[in-house]
């Protein structure tokens, strides 16, 4: 059975290293918004060289880094949890920085060398 109503939302894990490329085109195209759930990886993006390194340039910890990835991507959400009030308010403050193109493909390129199979396929 189907419904009439437009889906508004799709809710699936989706952070640094975790690949969604295939079903956020498909969202984009549908105009579905992709709400990222696991965000952080339940916490594996913790102490992550590379998110360390991007965040150490705008005085952002490797968390705002990852969530401000997924929000600067067209049509995506998230729903990073916490028991921990000081971390809610370090959610809160990703809205004062954005990352370059580069960095963006960086972090992407942490999905088991998606932007490399991205060059390699573009012939970049
Ligand atoms: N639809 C579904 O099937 C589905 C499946 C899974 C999850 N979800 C939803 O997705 C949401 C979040 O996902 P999630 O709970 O799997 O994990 P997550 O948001 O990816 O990660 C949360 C973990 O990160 C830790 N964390 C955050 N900031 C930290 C910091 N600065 N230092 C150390 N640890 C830090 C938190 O610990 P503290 O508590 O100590 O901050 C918590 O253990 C939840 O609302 C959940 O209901 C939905």
């Amino acid at each position: 059975m189907t419904s009439d109503t437009p889906i508004l939302t799709n809710q699936v894990e989706y952070h640094p290293f975790k690949e969604q490329a295939d079903l956020l085109e498909f969202c984009i195209e549908n105009e579905v918004m992709l709400t990222a759930y696991s965000p952080l990886a339940e916490g594996r993006i913790i102490r992550n060289d590379r998110l360390k390194a991007i965040g150490a340039r705008y005085g952002k910890t490797e968390v705002q880094v990852a969530l401000r990835w997924l929000l600067q991507q067209e049509q995506v959400t998230a729903i990073p949890k916490t028991s921990n009030p000081a971390h809610i308010q370090a959610y809160f403050n990703v809205f004062n920085f954005e990352l370059a193109d580069e960095e963006m493909m960086q972090i992407f390129d942490l999905q088991g060398g998606l932007l490399t199979r991205l060059q390699t396929a573009l012939g970049l």
